[in-house]
């Protein structure tokens, strides 16, 4: 959730450390910090908000040292203030952490008894008394460490940076990721490739229970035994790594816009549109005929994805799913059949709950198949099989062209496993990849659209809540539009199924609640037309996006229409991504709010 970076250097780390901090700040922006060794003593910069409020301070009383450790925070325990901003700092040692420390509580009580101040309401700062406690017991920097570590308990990533010890960083990892580097300007610690990417041209990802003590000269790898082990060094395209808004206001602008293209990209890496067929660019893992059930888990947007895509494979592959998010399916205990099929969606790779998921129905004998966007990531490297999204890094926290990439290779699949159990023919394989290859076209007609949306957009933006409504995939892409309205712009906003209206919402309506409609033209159309007559007849404040055979069907007074091509296709979702993306986004720059960086949330959420 957190970001965190350590460099030891040759020049002054400082700038580098607040560059990687830029690449790291869409885990958590509430307050930021670094250390660095001055003439070899600690010394701390941290400033509760933006990275921008800690260079303004550095800028004010810049730093030398040529090592030093940076966090990026969002926060878990404690205020997002600065006295809770990383590093942490005890004795002669300081602390950056990603990820909840479990049994903070009982440490904290034992380590007080011992005389341990503490400043602070993180469960973090313990880590830095419990390494300290080690240090004053008479254990060297590493020892010290790695004792520390079998204390810990929950998810963590850790970076440490120890007083009068100019040649040393030790990091470690458990449940949540950490990378080694090496560049020309020195070794490295990060979050992940992103922030390393301006400096290291080598990483090595710490597996599962690592720890890794760094000097200029060696960077030595522990296991979770403590024994001494090697670790893969990857080369790190620095390129692939480019972060930029190109001519946009905002990365979540540009990322809306950059859909045609990455949804082009995805889809030409899973069909042969030369012979229309699907061609997955993996093995799988089981046998599609033998598949007894699908069983897909993850959180946020990617859960939407996977809600929309049920209705995909039960369809084209005729195959039950079951969904559930993350959080809740973890703990459910939930009995998984034998020759079941499980898919983890995630953009990240990251997301906890969605890799506890993982691992429950890893251990219950279902094979592993998650759509990620980061071959990298801890779920990606945790799966049987891993099907990319070729979106490119997402900044914008809310995610946008990753959830129609995680659509268009659900959409691949769903028509490979019909194929592949039987229950498709040549012909409607065929008929389906030409629905799938004329998405990018028609997100690209969707988004010359802009204009109109944005003045849609305004009228929302007036609105204290509003409700969103769709029938078949059409509804779950009502949730998410709700989400991103909520997420962007903080108006109050719900995502219903347009059948279930009269079963409660309905005496909700009234003209100060906009009701935005999703009426893509499929079977359900006409019944769609009649929810939306419901809310007009009694004075609802309608805003329809659909084609013009919609608007006609309608025959209401409508506060705002936004037309779209007429797409007969199950997969028409993709392209009504477009608008509603488009809206939330639209009405949040509008209230003059911070769509990259909405308050409160965290594009990787690495804790529970
Ligand atoms: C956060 C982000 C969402 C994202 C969700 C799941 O809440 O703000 O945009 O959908 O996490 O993240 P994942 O990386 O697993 O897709």
């Amino acid at each position: 959730m957190c970001g965190i970076v350590g460099i030891l250097g040759r020049e002054p780390v400082a700038p580098s450390l607040i560059e990687a901090l830029k690449r790291l700040e869409y885990r958590g922006y509430d307050s930021a910090g670094l250390a660095t060794l001055e003439q070899g003593r600690l010394t701390r910069v941290r400033a509760s908000g933006k990275l921008r409020n800690l260079e303004e301070k550095l800028a004010a009383s810049p730093l030398s040292g040529t090592s030093g450790i940076g966090h990026t925070r969002w926060a878990t325990h404690g205020r997002p203030n600065e006295t809770n901003a990383h590093p942490h700092i005890s004795d002669k040692l300081a602390v950056v952490h990603n990820g909840i420390i479990e049994n903070f509580r009982e440490l904290r009580e034992e380590l007080a008894a011992k005389g341990h101040v503490f400043a602070t309401e993180t469960d973090s700062e313990v880590v830095a008394h419990l390494v300290a406690e080690q240090i004053r017991e008479g254990a060297g920097p590493a020892a010290a460490v790695a004792r520390a570590l079998t204390r810990l308990k929950g998810a963590f990533a850790l970076a440490f940076l120890f007083d009068g010890e100019a040649d040393l960083l030790i990091g470690a990892r458990r449940g949540a990721p950490l990378a080694a580097g090496w560049g020309e300007g020195g070794v490295y610690l990060g979050s992940d490739a992103l922030a390393l990417a301006p400096f290291a041209h080598t990483i090595a990802y710490l597996e599962e229970g690592d720890h890794v003590v760094l000097t200029r000269e060696r960077v030595t790898f522990h296991d979770a035994a403590g024994h001494e082990v090697e670790r893969r060094r990857q080369p790190l395209q620095a390129g692939s790594f480019l972060v930029d808004k190109g001519n946009f206001r905002h990365f979540m602008a540009k990322e809306i816009h950059e859909q045609p293209e990455v949804v082009g990209r995805t889809l030409s890496h899973y069909l042969d549109l030369a012979s229309g067929t699907v061609r997955l660019p993996f093995e799988l893992s089981f046998d599609a005929k033998k598949l007894s059930r699908v069983t897909i888990s993850a959180c946020g947007t990617a859960f939407y994805a996977g809600l929309i895509a049920r209705y995909w494979i039960e369809r084209y592959a005729r195959l039950a799913v079951e969904i559930d998010i993350a959080s809740e399916f973890r703990y459910r205990e939930a009995p998984l059949p034998n020759d079941g099929l499980t898919i983890l969606v995630s953009q990240s790779g990251e997301t906890a709950d969605t890799l506890a998921a993982l691992r429950y129905a890893k251990t219950h004998g279902q094979h592993i198949l998650s759509i990620v966007n980061v071959e990298t990531s801890t779920i990606a490297r945790e799966s049987d099989t891993v099907a990319l999204t070729l979106a490119g890094p997402e900044i914008g926290v809310a995610s946008t062209k990753a959830f129609t990439c995680q659509l268009a290779v659900f959409a691949c699949l769903a028509v490979a496993l019909g194929r592949a159990r039987g229950v498709l023919s040549e012909a409607e394989e065929k008929a389906l990849v030409a629905e799938l290859a004329a998405t990018p076209g028609l997100m690209a007609d969707a988004l010359a659209h802009e204009a109109r949306i944005e003045l849609v957009a305004r009228d929302v933006a007036r609105a204290s809540s509003v409700l969103y409504l769709g029938r078949g995939p059409a509804y779950p892409l009502a949730l998410e539009g709700a989400l991103k309205l909520k997420e962007l712009s903080y108006i109050h906003a719900e995502g219903y199924a347009a059948g279930e209206l009269k079963h409660g919402p309905i005496a909700l309506i009234d003209y100060a609640m906009p009701v935005i409609v999703l009426a893509p033209p499929d079977a359900t159309l006409e019944k769609t037309v009649s929810n939306l007559q419901e809310v007009a007849a009694r004075g609802g404040h309608l805003i329809l996006i659909g084609s013009r055979a919609a608007r006609e069907a309608a025959a209401a007074d409508l506060a705002g229409f936004v037309e779209l091509p007429d797409i007969a296709s199950a997969f028409a979702v993709l392209v009504y991504a477009v608008p509603v993306q488009l809206l939330a986004y639209h009405a949040a720059v509008f209230m003059g709010k911070d769509v990259d960086q909405p308050r409160n949330l965290a594009k990787s959420v690495t804790v529970e």
